[in-house]
Protein backbone atom coordinates (compact mmCIF):
# COMPACT_ATOMS: atom_id res chain seq x y z
CA UNK A 1 0.00 0.00 0.00
CA UNK A 2 0.81 3.65 -0.07
CA UNK A 3 3.39 3.67 3.37
CA UNK A 4 7.63 3.57 2.79
CA UNK A 5 10.00 5.42 0.60
CA UNK A 6 9.29 6.22 -2.53
CA UNK A 7 5.52 6.14 -1.44
CA UNK A 8 3.09 3.91 -3.74
CA UNK A 9 2.22 0.32 -5.56
CA UNK A 10 4.96 -2.39 -4.71
CA UNK A 11 5.58 -5.49 -6.76
CA UNK A 12 7.36 -8.65 -5.92
CA UNK A 13 7.21 -11.82 -8.36
CA UNK A 14 7.52 -14.90 -7.82
CA UNK A 15 7.69 -18.31 -9.27
CA UNK A 16 6.61 -20.77 -6.63
CA UNK A 17 5.26 -18.54 -4.12
CA UNK A 18 8.11 -19.29 -1.74
CA UNK A 19 10.43 -17.02 -2.77
CA UNK A 20 9.62 -13.94 -3.70
CA UNK A 21 12.27 -11.07 -5.63
CA UNK A 22 11.07 -6.84 -4.61
CA UNK A 23 10.82 -5.38 -7.82
CA UNK A 24 9.99 -1.79 -6.70
CA UNK A 25 7.57 0.43 -6.73
CA UNK A 26 5.42 0.11 -9.59
CA UNK A 27 3.78 3.39 -9.20
CA UNK A 28 4.34 6.02 -6.87
CA UNK A 29 1.76 7.78 -5.38
CA UNK A 30 2.36 10.91 -5.88
CA UNK A 31 -0.06 13.53 -5.06
CA UNK A 32 -2.49 11.27 -4.11
CA UNK A 33 -3.32 11.37 -0.18
CA UNK A 34 -4.67 7.60 0.21
CA UNK A 35 -3.34 4.84 -2.08
CA UNK A 36 -4.84 1.56 -0.89
CA UNK A 37 -5.44 -1.89 -2.05
CA UNK A 38 -4.09 -1.66 -5.57
CA UNK A 39 -5.33 -5.12 -7.89
CA UNK A 40 -3.55 -5.87 -11.20
CA UNK A 41 -5.23 -7.98 -14.28
CA UNK A 42 -4.16 -8.33 -17.36
CA UNK A 43 -5.62 -7.69 -20.71
CA UNK A 44 -4.92 -10.66 -22.67
CA UNK A 45 -6.43 -8.94 -25.96
CA UNK A 46 -4.32 -5.28 -25.85
CA UNK A 47 -1.94 -6.84 -24.21
CA UNK A 48 -2.27 -4.37 -21.41
CA UNK A 49 -1.54 -4.70 -17.46
CA UNK A 50 -4.74 -2.43 -15.48
CA UNK A 51 -4.14 -1.82 -11.91
CA UNK A 52 -7.18 -0.64 -9.89
CA UNK A 53 -6.88 1.01 -6.53
CA UNK A 54 -8.63 2.60 -3.92
CA UNK A 55 -7.85 6.29 -4.24
CA UNK A 56 -8.59 8.78 -1.58
CA UNK A 57 -7.68 11.74 0.42
CA UNK A 58 -6.44 11.77 4.45
CA UNK A 59 -9.92 11.85 5.43
CA UNK A 60 -11.44 8.92 3.24
CA UNK A 61 -13.99 11.39 2.10
CA UNK A 62 -13.45 11.31 -1.33
CA UNK A 63 -13.81 7.38 -2.08
CA UNK A 64 -13.27 7.13 -5.32
CA UNK A 65 -11.78 3.48 -7.56
CA UNK A 66 -8.31 4.75 -9.27
CA UNK A 67 -7.08 2.75 -12.47
CA UNK A 68 -3.76 3.06 -14.17
CA UNK A 69 -2.50 1.43 -16.95
CA UNK A 70 1.39 -0.51 -17.85
CA UNK A 71 2.91 -2.72 -20.66
CA UNK A 72 4.71 -4.57 -17.91
CA UNK A 73 3.66 -5.89 -14.41
CA UNK A 74 7.19 -4.29 -13.46
CA UNK A 75 5.22 -0.83 -14.32
CA UNK A 76 5.39 2.24 -14.45
CA UNK A 77 1.57 2.70 -13.90
CA UNK A 78 0.45 5.35 -15.51
CA UNK A 79 -2.38 7.00 -13.76
CA UNK A 80 -5.53 7.43 -16.23
CA UNK A 81 -8.57 8.22 -13.97
CA UNK A 82 -10.27 8.39 -11.02
CA UNK A 83 -13.81 8.47 -9.83
CA UNK A 84 -16.92 7.45 -7.83
CA UNK A 85 -18.24 4.26 -9.63
CA UNK A 86 -21.58 5.28 -11.23
CA UNK A 87 -21.62 8.07 -8.39
CA UNK A 88 -21.12 5.49 -5.64
CA UNK A 89 -18.48 6.41 -2.54
CA UNK A 90 -15.82 3.00 -2.96
CA UNK A 91 -13.25 2.29 -0.53
CA UNK A 92 -11.52 -1.26 -0.35
CA UNK A 93 -12.52 -3.46 -3.59
CA UNK A 94 -11.52 -7.09 -4.52
CA UNK A 95 -10.64 -7.17 -8.35
CA UNK A 96 -11.88 -10.28 -10.06
CA UNK A 97 -11.66 -11.87 -13.71
CA UNK A 98 -14.21 -14.53 -14.49
CA UNK A 99 -12.49 -17.44 -15.65
CA UNK A 100 -15.21 -18.61 -18.07
CA UNK A 101 -15.90 -15.33 -20.03
CA UNK A 102 -12.73 -13.43 -18.89
CA UNK A 103 -15.37 -10.77 -17.55
CA UNK A 104 -14.03 -8.63 -15.13
CA UNK A 105 -15.70 -7.18 -12.33
CA UNK A 106 -14.59 -5.37 -8.75
CA UNK A 107 -16.41 -5.87 -5.92
CA UNK A 108 -16.41 -2.40 -3.97
CA UNK A 109 -17.12 -1.21 0.01
CA UNK A 110 -19.68 1.12 -0.95
CA UNK A 111 -22.23 3.96 0.32
CA UNK A 112 -22.50 5.41 3.66
CA UNK A 113 -19.23 5.01 4.44
CA UNK A 114 -19.06 1.13 3.95
CA UNK A 115 -22.73 -0.07 4.90
CA UNK A 116 -22.73 -1.33 1.64
CA UNK A 117 -20.88 -3.38 -1.21
CA UNK A 118 -21.72 -3.04 -4.36
CA UNK A 119 -20.42 -5.08 -7.77
CA UNK A 120 -20.04 -3.13 -10.88
CA UNK A 121 -18.75 -5.23 -13.98
CA UNK A 122 -15.74 -4.02 -16.29
CA UNK A 123 -15.55 -2.88 -20.11
CA UNK A 124 -13.67 -5.46 -21.78
CA UNK A 125 -10.59 -3.50 -21.59
CA UNK A 126 -10.58 -3.75 -18.02
CA UNK A 127 -10.42 0.18 -18.47
CA UNK A 128 -13.75 2.05 -17.13
CA UNK A 129 -16.28 0.72 -14.89
CA UNK A 130 -19.83 0.62 -16.67
CA UNK A 131 -23.67 0.98 -15.15
CA UNK A 132 -24.02 -2.99 -14.85
CA UNK A 133 -23.41 -2.22 -10.75
CA UNK A 134 -25.34 -3.50 -8.05
CA UNK A 135 -25.88 -3.42 -4.32
CA UNK A 136 -25.01 -6.88 -3.18
CA UNK A 137 -26.45 -6.83 -0.04
CA UNK A 138 -23.41 -7.48 2.27
CA UNK A 139 -22.06 -4.87 4.55
CA UNK A 140 -17.98 -5.41 5.00
CA UNK A 141 -14.57 -4.36 3.24
CA UNK A 142 -11.73 -6.53 1.94
CA UNK A 143 -13.64 -8.39 -0.45
CA UNK A 144 -11.95 -11.21 -2.24
CA UNK A 145 -13.79 -14.02 -4.90
CA UNK A 146 -13.48 -17.00 -6.25
CA UNK A 147 -15.96 -19.38 -8.33
CA UNK A 148 -16.09 -23.02 -7.97
CA UNK A 149 -18.68 -25.60 -10.24
CA UNK A 150 -20.67 -22.72 -10.64
CA UNK A 151 -21.16 -21.39 -6.92
CA UNK A 152 -19.19 -17.68 -6.62
CA UNK A 153 -17.81 -17.46 -3.28
CA UNK A 154 -17.10 -13.85 -1.47
CA UNK A 155 -15.10 -13.55 1.13
CA UNK A 156 -14.94 -10.28 3.01
CA UNK A 157 -13.72 -8.79 6.91
CA UNK A 158 -16.10 -6.97 8.74
CA UNK A 159 -15.75 -3.22 9.19
CA UNK A 160 -13.46 -1.97 12.36
CA UNK A 161 -10.68 -0.07 10.42
CA UNK A 162 -6.85 -1.45 10.90
CA UNK A 163 -8.31 -3.91 13.73
CA UNK A 164 -9.16 -7.52 12.40
CA UNK A 165 -12.62 -9.36 13.22
CA UNK A 166 -14.13 -12.32 12.30
CA UNK A 167 -14.67 -12.90 8.30
CA UNK A 168 -17.68 -13.54 6.74
CA UNK A 169 -17.95 -15.86 3.44
CA UNK A 170 -20.96 -15.49 1.17
CA UNK A 171 -22.33 -17.70 -1.99
CA UNK A 172 -24.62 -16.48 -5.11
CA UNK A 173 -25.04 -18.40 -8.54
CA UNK A 174 -24.87 -14.93 -10.11
CA UNK A 175 -21.91 -12.73 -9.36
CA UNK A 176 -24.40 -9.86 -9.24
CA UNK A 177 -25.92 -11.53 -6.25
CA UNK A 178 -28.35 -12.16 -4.47
CA UNK A 179 -25.43 -13.17 -2.04
CA UNK A 180 -26.19 -15.49 0.89
CA UNK A 181 -24.12 -14.85 4.11
CA UNK A 182 -22.66 -18.40 6.17
CA UNK A 183 -20.53 -16.60 8.78
CA UNK A 184 -16.98 -17.11 9.28
CA UNK A 185 -15.36 -19.62 7.12
CA UNK A 186 -12.10 -19.27 9.48
CA UNK A 187 -12.24 -22.80 11.77
CA UNK A 188 -11.09 -22.66 15.28
CA UNK A 189 -10.29 -18.73 15.24
CA UNK A 190 -9.78 -18.29 19.03
CA UNK A 191 -9.10 -14.59 18.85
CA UNK A 192 -12.47 -14.06 16.58
CA UNK A 193 -10.18 -12.47 14.26
CA UNK A 194 -9.63 -14.19 11.03
CA UNK A 195 -5.94 -15.32 12.91
CA UNK A 196 -5.53 -11.53 12.91
CA UNK A 197 -5.59 -10.83 9.58
CA UNK A 198 -7.95 -9.13 7.09
CA UNK A 199 -8.98 -10.53 3.68
CA UNK A 200 -7.15 -8.82 0.82
CA UNK A 201 -6.99 -11.17 -2.17
CA UNK A 202 -8.17 -14.50 -3.11
CA UNK A 203 -5.39 -16.44 -5.74
CA UNK A 204 -6.28 -19.21 -8.05
CA UNK A 205 -2.80 -21.25 -7.91
CA UNK A 206 -2.01 -22.22 -11.66
CA UNK A 207 -1.02 -26.26 -12.03
CA UNK A 208 -3.46 -27.21 -8.78
CA UNK A 209 -6.64 -28.48 -8.92
CA UNK A 210 -9.44 -26.09 -6.97
CA UNK A 211 -6.13 -24.25 -5.23
CA UNK A 212 -7.76 -21.41 -4.13
CA UNK A 213 -5.01 -18.71 -1.73
CA UNK A 214 -6.26 -16.83 1.11
CA UNK A 215 -4.24 -13.34 1.22
CA UNK A 216 -4.81 -11.78 3.99
CA UNK A 217 -3.21 -8.46 5.66
CA UNK A 218 -2.48 -8.79 9.17
CA UNK A 219 -1.85 -5.03 9.75
CA UNK A 220 0.37 -5.01 13.42
CA UNK A 221 -2.20 -2.06 14.18
CA UNK A 222 -1.85 0.57 12.08
CA UNK A 223 -1.08 -0.49 8.17
CA UNK A 224 2.54 0.24 8.55
CA UNK A 225 5.55 -1.07 7.22
CA UNK A 226 5.24 -3.85 10.15
CA UNK A 227 2.23 -5.05 8.35
CA UNK A 228 2.48 -8.84 7.19
CA UNK A 229 0.94 -11.37 4.75
CA UNK A 230 -0.94 -14.56 6.21
CA UNK A 231 -0.91 -17.11 3.18
CA UNK A 232 -3.51 -20.01 4.13
CA UNK A 233 -5.50 -22.90 1.56
CA UNK A 234 -9.33 -22.11 1.05
CA UNK A 235 -10.93 -25.17 1.28
CA UNK A 236 -14.39 -25.76 -0.53
CA UNK A 237 -16.20 -28.69 0.71
CA UNK A 238 -18.40 -30.63 -0.92
CA UNK A 239 -22.05 -28.88 0.37
CA UNK A 240 -20.28 -25.72 -0.87
CA UNK A 241 -18.91 -24.49 2.39
CA UNK A 242 -15.69 -22.49 2.62
CA UNK A 243 -12.89 -23.58 5.23
CA UNK A 244 -10.17 -22.17 6.21
CA UNK A 245 -8.17 -23.92 8.99
CA UNK A 246 -4.47 -22.01 10.43
CA UNK A 247 -1.58 -24.23 9.48
CA UNK A 248 1.58 -22.82 11.50
CA UNK A 249 3.54 -24.10 8.52
CA UNK A 250 2.54 -25.47 5.04
CA UNK A 251 3.39 -26.22 1.31
CA UNK A 252 1.86 -26.58 -1.98
CA UNK A 253 1.68 -30.56 -1.85
CA UNK A 254 -1.89 -29.46 0.20
CA UNK A 255 -2.97 -29.44 -2.95
CA UNK A 256 -3.60 -31.78 -6.26
CA UNK A 257 -1.13 -31.09 -9.30
CA UNK A 258 -3.13 -30.96 -12.28
CA UNK A 259 -2.86 -33.61 -14.51
CA UNK A 260 -0.25 -32.46 -17.48
CA UNK A 261 -1.16 -33.38 -20.93
CA UNK A 262 0.49 -36.23 -22.43
CA UNK A 263 3.23 -35.21 -24.57
CA UNK A 264 2.81 -35.88 -28.46
C1 LIG B 1 -9.42 -0.96 6.74
C2 LIG B 1 -9.31 -1.09 5.24
C3 LIG B 1 -7.94 -0.55 4.88
C4 LIG B 1 -7.85 0.89 5.33
C5 LIG B 1 -8.18 1.00 6.83
C6 LIG B 1 -8.21 2.44 7.30
O1 LIG B 1 -10.59 -1.54 7.22
O2 LIG B 1 -9.45 -2.43 4.85
O3 LIG B 1 -7.74 -0.68 3.48
O4 LIG B 1 -8.74 1.69 4.59
O5 LIG B 1 -9.42 0.40 7.11
O6 LIG B 1 -8.63 2.52 8.64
Amino acid sequence: EHYGTPRGAACYSSTDLYNWKNEGVVMEKGTIETFERPKVIYDEINRKYVMWFHYDGNGYTLAELGVAVSDNPRGPFILKDHYRPNGHESRDIGLYVDPETRTAYIGYAADHTNRTVRMVELSADYMRTTSNDVDIQAHCEGPGILKKNGVFYLLTSQCSGWTPNPGTFYTASNIMGPFASHGSPFIGDAGNNSYNSQPCYIFKIPGYKDAYLYMGDRWNGSGRSASQYVFLPITITADSTMEIHWYKEWDLSFFTPERKRPAR
